[in-house]
């Protein structure tokens, strides 16, 4: 077997660590904690808000509505969700997918921190308010900073890019046109053509197998980032 990334070894480490994690109280509703998934080494990496019921069931992010229109909007700039790395503010379901508590993004936020620092992708493209509040650390409401790249605070060289969350898209055109809109300046963010983007940003590794696995929950090894 290949010897790991310096990346893939950090994402397993961090992985464990979160698993374990009993430090709010959705550590005693959760199934599955629900860590990320995706390349680590790829350029772009999306935040979602937290895990839902099917997240929750399977252990994996966006595997339900807004994952499959998530799905769409990448394969509209020739992407796959195997190419690139998709996380969560929270990696554990609020319960009746309530929205997260201040407490809980406060305890939790460490995490995605760490992901971000391993992963260091050149963009970072919040979905929808929780995960741009929170990586902005400003009170601005997605519908206000959508489509606007910025430099990313704590980090020089990465960009955030704030879009509509797709859950938020899914039954309202306006939102969906500006998530269309917004998804379409990805590649240029990236610095790619779009018909560069397929073979440049998705990298080395993925956890296809994960997906392909079913649905099921992850096992170990398979699951790995
Ligand atoms: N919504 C999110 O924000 N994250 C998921 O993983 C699924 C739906």
């Amino acid at each position: 077997m290949a010897s790991l990334s310096k990346r893939e070894k950090g994402l397993i480490e961090l992985r464990r660590r979160v698993k374990s994690c009993r430090q709010c109280q959705l550590g005693e509703t959760r199934t599955n904690v629900v860590f990320g998934s995706g390349s680590p080494e790829s350029r772009l990496m999306f935040v979602g808000e937290a895990p839902g019921y099917h997240e929750d069931q399977q252990g994996i992010p966006f595997v339900g509505q807004a994952g499959k229109l998530l799905e769409k909007m990448l394969a509209r700039i020739g992407l796959s969700r195997e190419e690139v790395y998709i996380a969560n503010v929270l990696k554990c379901r609020p319960p009746d997918n309530r929205d997260p508590q201040t407490a809980e993004i406060e305890l939790c936020r460490v995490f995605l921190e760490e992901q971000i620092s391993i992963i260091e992708p050149l963009v970072v493209c919040s979905l929808g308010n929780f995960a741009t509040k929170l990586l902005t650390g400003l009170p601005d409401g997605i519908s206000r900073v959508h489509g606007n790249p910025q430099e990313m605070p704590g980090h020089s060289g990465m960009k955030l890019f704030p879009v509509y969350h797709p859950a938020a898209a899914l039954y309202t055109p306006s939102n969906l046109r500006s998530l269309e809109a917004d998804f379409d300046k990805l590649p240029a963010l990236l610095g790619l053509s779009q018909t560069q983007a397929l073979v440049e940003t998705g990298n080395v590794k993925s956890d296809a197998s994960v997906e392909i696995n079913g649905g099921k929950p992850e096992p170990e090894q398979l699951g790995l980032f």
